[in-house]
């Protein structure tokens, strides 16, 4: 498993990431992001989003759970489970396996922890977890467990 800590020094440097990421991504992958609220998460996802070409605006799905970016050879989900924490057991299930396999997706998965159960089956997959640093500094570890 390959692992890289990278400290984020300014939301622009969250590009060092995706640059390392992209090139690794192949036709179906799940990137769990977990970390405290307002550490980046979303920030993330929209750099995410623009590594891969998507030019449409990135915002927040916590309202949506699930938001859908189509590129012509691209889906991007970026999803966020916050809402789920305190939904039942059988609401937790996302459906996610409805799109995997079928085409080129990649999935970014906020708040991963409060939907384990219907994540699961997704896994080995890219974890990355976000934590605060000094200041506005952000620690960025990216565990690829592929
Ligand atoms: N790498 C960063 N460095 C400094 N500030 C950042 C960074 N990333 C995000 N921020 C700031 O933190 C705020 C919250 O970021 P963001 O919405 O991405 O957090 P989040 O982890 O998705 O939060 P939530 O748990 O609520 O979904 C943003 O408004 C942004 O200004
Ligand atoms: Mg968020």
């Amino acid at each position: 498993m390959k692992k890289k800590e990278y400290l984020i020094k300014k939301v622009e440097d969250l590009s060092n990431i995706t640059k390392d990421l992209v090139p690794t991504l192949k036709k179906n992958e799940v990137i769990l992001v977990s970390g405290p609220l307002g550490v980046g998460k979303t920030y993330l996802a929209k750099e995410l989003g623009k590594a891969l070409g998507i030019s449409q605006i990135i915002n927040s799905p916590t309202f949506n759970l699930v938001k859908l970016y189509q590129l012509d050879d691209l889906n991007f989900y970026h999803v966020d489970c916050y809402r789920l924490e305190e939904a039942s057991e059988e609401s937790k299930n996302l459906n996610l396996d409805e799109f995997i396999g079928k085409e080129n997706n990649v999935f970014l998965v906020e708040w991963p922890e409060f939907a384990q159960s219907s994540l699961k089956k997704f896994s080995p997959a890219i974890k990355i977890e976000m934590s605060f640093g000094d200041g506005k500094e952000r620690k960025v570890l990216v565990k690829d467990e592929r």
